[in-house]
């Protein structure tokens, strides 16, 4: 090997070095992060409900093999509910009976419907997109219910799966 193709070896190895503990300096140092899918953060990241006001809701729904979460939402009658959809693993679909709301929940990005449940029973959400071996079983519900209404901050908790 000649004295130039050493030099060269020796300078871009070299190089490298310098830029693979510049970027792990970058990360973990400076705590430089790099940006990421808006599914990939909170809110949208867990299932859960928020009480915006006077039954006023928003439902953020996360979609994942081969379940929905929260499982269970509990809320008033004459409840208006902004759903934010959102998968985690592959595409899925939300259809809640009894209503016109029907979503797909694809993965990286976040779907939304406002719609009103007035009457009292259990409106079931059902996974419409095949999603592996799981998804008939791919369900949910929200229940109408004047308990909701008559326990103050009881409906803003809803994790059940
Ligand atoms: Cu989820 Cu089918």
């Amino acid at each position: 090997m000649e004295r130039s193709e050493k030099l060269i070896l020796v300078v871009s190895g070299t190089l490298m070095g310098v830029f693979l503990l510049l970027l792990v300096y970058s990360g973990l140092g400076l705590g430089v992060v790099v940006p990421t899918c808006i599914t990939d953060v909170r809110p949208f990241t867990q299932g859960r409900v928020e009480q915006r006001g006077p039954r006023q809701y928003d439902v953020y729904l996360v979609s994942r093999m081969w379940f929905f979460d929260p499982g269970e939402i509990r809320l008033p009658p004459g409840s208006e509910v902004n759903l934010y959809l959102s998968a985690l693993d592959v595409t899925h679909g939300a259809y809640i009976e009894g209503t016109n709301v029907n979503l797909m929940a694809v993965p990286g990005s976040v779907n939304f419907a406002r719609f009103r449940l007035e009457g009292e029973g259990v409106y079931r959400v059902l996974c419409h997109e095949y999603c592996g071996l799981g998804h008939q079983n791919m369900a949910g519900k929200i229940i109408i219910t004047r308990e909701a209404a008559a326990a103050p901050g009881a409906e803003l908790v809803a994790g059940a799966r």
